[in-house]
């Protein structure tokens, strides 16, 4: 289960959620008549799936037991060994049949890229039903085509550079409101991250006024994310259900946030992107409906905050673990630190812009925890690839993860090692945000995120990991076992 919480994705579409789906019908006594039905019908299905697909060239690789596929060796072997020993037996692109579905993974970048990017049109993503219903099923992350590509340009608009960087000063307020409250105490670095992560992206998704619902909306969201994760059970008083009920009370709120914004015309944000506020353009009948803007909003929020918290807490680990590179970081920061003083103002975008050596420890920490592991599309059609078959309907899973621990890619991929990113990596083997279509609008934003806090971290802080360092908790991204504990004391400038 673990293993499997590993390779989630996006909090939206996690294997785990549709193996606790399983789970939770395998364990009911009175299912089991439906049970040995939908085996004997899975049976069936496989023979004539089989016979269909006889004449075409598969992809290599084993589809495992009939129903289970391989299931339970991803689940028994070490995730990373499971993908590394097919690629080593099949090759770049493998089959295998996880979980009820067949699929096709890719672990060379040339064919992600196809999947990704040149016949996107071919592969549309896909999640469980569950995660469609908690997140909204007219947020972005669904579709494709021109209601995706018109949600894209006013999401991207609101995460543009030129954007972003008049919210500096606003980020380093939420760093500065959390770094002195953790000085002398003993702090979960994953919690920690995933509140400053949080109070961004609000700020992101409705810009700096504090309007009177947004204790309301935090209050609805952590009860929405609980449910997130766990079995999709929707009975009185399981996490699902209450997640549910969340949603449903998130959504009333943010209706009548709409509802406000509209009648005031005012508010920035992704919010006020959305509701067209910017653009004279936009006439009354194009407008996108309450709903398309409430499941947007609500999707961007939860994009944006666990990734990121899960990559700070990861670069907090390699800083404590690599001491030198802490150091050379830190006289980094203090160049920049010294600047401000010197001109007596505040951190800038264009300070942000001029933090070499930080910007490189952040893109290999993004490359060494690959914390979005790999991404699910689904064939539209009968898809002819790389002189394989690939029936309508398989799952096809670009695996990043692989990818960026590949050595001919970047040398000992195991080693944290910044100075591999003096020089460009090769195009497509560098994915962490994804590529083509779907890639992530929010990169910039993480990575703003990311150079704040180290700021002033660096510069005034030390921290020490408590307790025995014993692995990797999975789930839903893989972070540091219970989160990183970690002791936070003011930094001792040394004399001299
Ligand atoms: C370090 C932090 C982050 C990582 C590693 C990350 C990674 C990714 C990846 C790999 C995808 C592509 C998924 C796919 O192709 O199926 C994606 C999509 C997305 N991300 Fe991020 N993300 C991060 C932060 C953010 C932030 C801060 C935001 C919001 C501001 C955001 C918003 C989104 C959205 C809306 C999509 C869907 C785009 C689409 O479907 O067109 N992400 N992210």
């Amino acid at each position: 289960m673990h293993q499997l919480l590993f390779f989630s994705l996006l909090p939206l579409h996690t294997f785990s959620a549709t193996f606790t789906a399983l789970c939770a019908r395998h364990h009911l006594p009175f299912l089991v008549t439906p049970i040995v039905v939908a085996l004997v019908a899975a049976l069936l299905l496989s023979i004539h799936q089989w016979r269909h697909h006889k004449d075409k060239r598969l992809p290599p690789g084993s589809m495992g037991w009939p129903y289970i596929g391989e299931t339970l060796k991803l689940y028994t072997e070490n995730p990373n060994f499971f993908f590394a020993n097919r690629q080593k037996r099949y090759g770049d692109i493998f089959k295998s049949h996880i979980l009820g579905c067949p699929c096709v993974m890719i672990s060379s970048p040339e064919a992600a890229k196809i999947v990704l990017v040149t016949k996107s049109h071919l592969f549309k993503p896909t999640y469980p039903p569950s995660k469609e219903k908690m997140i909204g099923p007219e947020a972005i992350f669904f579709h494709q085509g021109a209601y995706h590509s018109r949600l894209k340009k006013l999401v991207q608009a609101s995460f543009l550079p030129s954007v972003i960087r008049g919210s500096v000063s606003e980020i380093e307020q939420i760093v500065l409101k959390y770094i002195p409250a953790w000085e002398d105490t003993t702090i979960n670095t994953l919690q920690e991250m995933k509140r400053y992560a949080f109070d961004v992206a609000m700020i992101s998704a409705f810009g700096h006024k504090q309007d009177s619902e947004m204790n309301g909306i935090k209050q609805l969201y952590h009860c929405l994310e609980k449910g997130y994760n766990s079995m999709p059970l929707d009975l009185p008083g399981t996490p699902f259900n209450k997640a549910m009920k969340a949603r449903k009370l998130l959504n009333e709120t943010l209706r009548r946030l709409i509802k406000e914004r509209r009648e005031s015309g005012g508010g920035g944000g992704l919010l006020g992107v959305l509701l067209g506020e910017k653009n004279q353009k936009v006439d009354q009948l194009s407008r996108l409906s309450d709903s398309q803007i409430a499941d947007n909003v609500i999707g961007v929020i939860f994009a944006a905050h666990d990734t990121t918290a899960s990559v700070l807490t990861w670069l907090l680990k390699y800083l404590h673990d690599n001491g030198e590179l802490l150091e050379a970081v830190t006289k980094e920061q203090e160049g920049i630190r010294c600047r401000i003083n010197e001109s007596n103002r505040r951190l800038t975008w264009d300070d942000t812009r001029h933090m070499p050596l930080t910007t490189r420890v952040i893109q290999e920490t993004l490359r060494t925890a690959s914390v979005l592991s790999f991404t699910f599309r689904e064939a539209v059609e009968d898809v002819e690839f790389e002189g394989y078959y690939i029936p309508k309907g398989w799952k096809v899973l670009p695996l990043f993860r692989t990818i960026h621990h590949c050595a001919d890619f970047f040398p000992q991929p195991e080693k944290f090692d910044p100075s591999r990113f003096e020089v460009p990596p090769r195009p497509n083997t560098f994915m962490p945000f994804g590529n083509g279509v779907h890639s992530c609008p929010g990169s910039e934003l993480a990575k703003l995120e990311m150079l704040v806090l180290l700021h002033h971290l660096t510069t005034g802080y030390r921290w020490q990991v408590v307790g025995d360092e014993d692995g990797i908790q999975y789930g839903p991204f893989p972070v540091p076992k219970r989160g990183l504990p970690v002791k936070v004391s003011p930094r001792k400038i040394k004399a001299g």
